[in-house]
């Protein structure tokens, strides 16, 4: 069977800042640094997206593309002797089983969204009950639209990678900056908005060092380059063999770390425009809002403090919202699809819909045991799987693939490779100090004054 391959650089670029840009930059990032200290987790973010998470997407990039295959074949196929490769497989499996449980919440989230952008237009046409309904959390309005959400999700995978994820992140991307740069200019128009734009950018430099905001920001960088659970390394797989891979991977950390800024500008500033006309958005303990809270209290009263151009405003945030979801949940789902179509020697068709249907019962699980469920299960997939397997996969890629074959494949793209800093840098770098660091996070967390 013949594998799909992006068509070009730009596509692939698009593909994969599709998968990195997703409600973890829009809602996630605001949040967090809503949460700790606005601009001192900025600075920390950007500081671990770079020296962190960007050498763990090129051990990615570079696996995918040497292995050309799934997650589990190509830990398979680098390895040698049966604990390696039994390793080697488990990690694979482990980041199969990761990417589907990310989807099936992600997929909640996501409805969530769907639902919103769905209750501003019934608003706008004076349809009051349905729109109560939409906004109204119930476990049948979340069952639906996770449903929904992973049934497109479903047909954009189906199509497979040339027709379905690259011609659909094509159209979707623009469309998604777009919206952003549009609501960003409308929203810093907004009394109060420069106060909140000010809390985001100017760092206070004494929550530096506070362990919590250190795991949230690496947590977060993870999350965002939609790391260590074999998206990357797929995506890198359908990536053609002369591509220069270390610059494809900066134009990717660039563009996620780019779009987390903005809507970093977007949304603190939004939240003090809200304020200004009269919401509260300050918790008891005396922090901002964040969470559910600010996406569905605090911008919907901003929203609607705007008058006649708030409706409008509304529809085009959530829009916004569920696109960046749907770029990064076909990336999740193809994790699983690719699996097993090259394993189990299935149809991409009946791969997608196997799938798609098992994650929607599991995320029907999930709402069903919201409340006990849901936070348990982001948790272990995004703060403890995603960099846990995002180490293993720096091991694997900096002691078990030779160093001869790590500088050939890399060269195919860039032949004056071993002159250059990254080759000088990033063996060792991937090798002892990426995975050094993320257990040095991972521990710092457990400790007791942390
Ligand atoms: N990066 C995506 C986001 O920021 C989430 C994601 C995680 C996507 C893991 C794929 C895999 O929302």
């Amino acid at each position: 069977m013949k594998r799909g391959q992006f068509s070009s650089r730009l596509a692939f670029i698009l593909a994969a800042s599709g998968s990195a840009v997703g409600l973890g930059n829009i809602w996630g990032f605001p949040s967090k640094a809503a949460e700790n200290g606005g601009g001192a987790f900025l600075l920390m973010y950007l500081f671990l997206a770079f020296l962190l998470a960007y050498p763990a997407l090129m051990a990615e990039l570079t696996l995918g593309r040497h292995g050309r295959s799934n997650m589990v074949s190509t830990l398979d196929s680098i390895t040698s002797g049966l604990v390696q490769k039994r390793l080697g497989q488990l990690t694979g499996i482990m980041g199969v089983i990761t990417a589907t449980m990310i989807l099936c919440f992600y997929s909640i989230i996501a409805g969530w969204m769907m639902a919103h952008t769905l209750a501003s237009i019934t608003q706008t046409l004076k349809m009051e009950k349905i729109a109560e309904w939409l906004v109204t959390f119930s476990l049948w309005r979340n069952i639906c639209f996770s449903t929904a959400f992973i049934s497109l999700t479903l047909l954009v995978i189906s199509a497979g990678v040339e027709k379905g994820i690259e011609i659909w992140s094509k159209r979707l991307m623009p469309c998604l900056l777009l919206l952003l740069l549009g609501l960003i200019v409308y929203v810093l128009l907004q009394p109060g908005a420069e106060e909140g734009l000010k809390i985001f950018l100017v760092p206070d430099f004494t929550q530096l060092a506070d362990p919590q905001l250190i795991l949230s920001a690496l947590g977060q960088a993870f999350f965002s380059l939609s790391l260590g659970v074999g998206t990357m390394l797929i995506y890198g797989s359908y990536i053609r063999s002369d591509e220069n891979l270390p610059v494809a991977g900066a134009l990717v950390t660039v563009s996620d770390t780019g779009v987390a800024v903005l809507a970093g500008m977007l949304i603190i500033p939004a939240l003090f425009a809200a304020q200004h006309l009269g919401a509260d958005i300050y918790t008891e303990t005396g922090r901002l809002i964040s969470g559910p809270d600010l996406i569905f209290h605090a911008l919907p009263a901003l929203f609607e403090g705007m008058g006649e151009a708030g409706a409008l405003v509304a529809i085009a945030f959530f829009t916004l919202m569920s696109i960046a979801a749907l770029t990064s949940s076909i990336s999740m789902l193809e994790v699983p699809v690719s699996w097993a179509i090259e394993t189990q020697k299935i149809s991409r068709l009946k791969a997608s819909i196997a799938v798609g249907v098992f994650s929607i019962l599991i995320s029907g699980i999930i709402s069903y045991k919201f409340t006990s469920i849901f936070e348990l299960v982001v948790v272990a997939t995004t703060e403890w799987a995603q960099p846990i397997l995002s180490l293993m996969l720096c091991l694997f890629c900096g002691w078990l693939m030779h160093r001869n074959h790590l500088l050939d494949e890399l060269k195919q793209g860039v032949p004056d490779l071993e002159s250059g800093l990254f080759w000088r840098i990033w063996p060792t770098y991937v090798k002892i100090f990426c995975p050094l660091l993320i257990v040095i996070i991972l521990v710092q967390s457990f400790l007791p004054f942390s």
